[in-house]
């Protein structure tokens, strides 16, 4: 076998053979084969495409490249993916509560990318919280809390290492047969047999248009079909965030405050789709009014609350924060921010929200950059609401006041405002499963 009668057969679009897929995923973990050669490669499938057993086979292969878990967790180990958004703690809110349904949450997140947040780094904004948890000890903690939410271990998909940081540089990231692979390789890897996904759509989202983010969603609930699994994905909104706190401390802060039954809104809406879907998916409901029904059972009894104490007492926190959020990191300037004009908010850029929550100290400019757990905004205005001058559109958590200030232009910026009513953001998009895509307007 050799990697250039691989390119050109892709060149060329014949489908590839599972011996060439798995030539190539062991060349790249390996680094056997040189990057000029899988970026040429990367690039022929961005052009031609990859059909759904290519794709399986794809991920297979990635998946195969390193280490495979097998927890036993005695139960489905369900996951959740999403592919990335703003002000997005969907996971602090459903995975206590799926547990307290009895599912078996074993969750490996990552840390914020750019303007989008990371769980690990929302989780280390707890005191004495560790996401670094060996593999024993976090598959003891899913069996006897039901979810851990930790950073990846051992060697998962070192394929897909290479392939991504080569994607990001030779413009081949926007393929779904790549993107599709890169995700589920790991989750895989991770011995998750259920798996809910959240394609995000919109600008600032790996796909831009609803149809490719569809389509996304349809190629990778294929390989679950392919592959053994159940997977199902979810078709989400991004127009702005989704709750109304952005930063590490503060999405913390929401999500018990959700749990508490102090909050709700967008953020507690789409926990409980994902969850339901969660539940379904690990085949603890048969149907999503039955899911509906546990999952608001574990909220309104408190028992979700329990279940997040009992994870973060697990992984060594102080589960006190559950109890007194003001336990949590404070910032020390925490100031208003005032509109000077009046209309309805008709567009909020959240990618440049992430941004300006980033350039507070939420989130890294540079890989090794400390995060400020504290820092962030607190939204009190949503899309389709009018304000009046004076009124307050956030609640600013900065470092000191210059960062207040300068965050203030820049989310000033990523605000329009225009006379006319303007329509609520849509939130859920589509639910696709193996037997098709339904159609959601929430
Ligand atoms: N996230 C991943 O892990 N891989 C992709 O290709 C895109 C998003
Ligand atoms: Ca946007």
């Amino acid at each position: 076998m050799d990697i250039v009668s691989i390119i050109e057969d892709k060149k060329n679009r014949r489908a590839l053979s599972k011996e060439q897929i798995a030539f190539f995923a062991r060349g790249a973990a390996d680094h056997s084969i040189p990057d000029y050669q899988l970026a040429a490669l990367l690039m022929a499938i961005r052009l031609n495409g990859m059909d759904a057993r290519e794709t399986a086979d794809l991920t297979m292969a990635m998946a195969e490249s390193g280490d495979m878990l097998k927890p036993d967790v005695q139960g489905v180990p369900v996951d959740k993916h999403s592919t990335g958004g703003v002000g997005d703690t969907t996971t602090l809110v459903l995975a206590p509560l799926v547990a307290a349904c009895g599912g078996k949450v074993l969750k490996m997140s990552g840390r914020g990318l750019g303007h989008t947040g990371g769980t690990l780094d929302k989780l280390e904004s707890i005191p004495g919280m560790r996401v670094a948890l060996p593999e024993e000890e976090f598959i003891q903690a899913v069996r006897t809390v039901g979810c851990a939410v930790v950073s990846q271990s051992g060697q998962l998909a070192p394929a897909d290492k290479t392939l991504y940081a080569l994607r990001d540089v030779t413009a081949t990231v926007d393929s779904i047969p790549l993107i599709v692979s890169s995700i589920l390789s790991k989750k895989f890897a991770a011995g998750a047999k259920a798996i809910v996904l959240d394609v995000k759509t919109g600008s600032g989202a790996l796909m831009p248009t609803l149809d490719d983010s569809i389509a996304l969603a349809q190629a990778m609930v294929d390989i679950g079909a392919h592959a053994g699994r159940s997977i199902v994905a979810v078709v989400s909104g991004m127009e702005e965030p989704l709750g109304s706190h952005v930063g590490n401390a503060l999405e913390v802060k929401e999500a018990i405050d959700i749990l508490a039954g102090r909050s709700g809104g967008p953020l507690k809406a789409v926990s409980l789709f994902l969850g339901a879907q969660m539940l379904i998916a690990s085949g603890l409901a048969g149907t999503e009014d039955q899911a509906r029904s546990l999952l608001t059972d574990a909220l309104d009894s408190g028992r979700g609350l329990l279940k997040l104490k009992e994870m973060i007492a697990a992984q060594g926190g102080d589960a006190r924060v559950c109890d007194d959020v003001t336990l949590l990191p404070q910032a020390p300037v925490i100031r208003p921010m005032l509109a000077r004009e009046e209309g309805y908010l008709a567009h909020v850029d959240g990618t440049a929200l992430g941004l300006a929550a980033q350039r507070m100290g939420a989130g890294r400019i540079a890989k090794d950059d400390v995060i400020d757990p504290a820092v962030g905004f607190v939204m009190q205005k949503r899309i389709g609401d009018f304000i009046r001058r004076g009124d307050t559109i956030c609640t600013l958590h900065a470092k000191n006041e210059a960062s207040a200030a300068e965050a203030e232009g820049r989310i000033a910026a990523a605000l329009a405002l225009s006379p006319a009513p303007a329509p609520r953001a849509r939130l859920l998009y589509a639910l696709v499963t193996p037997q098709g895509v339904q159609t959601l307007n929430a």
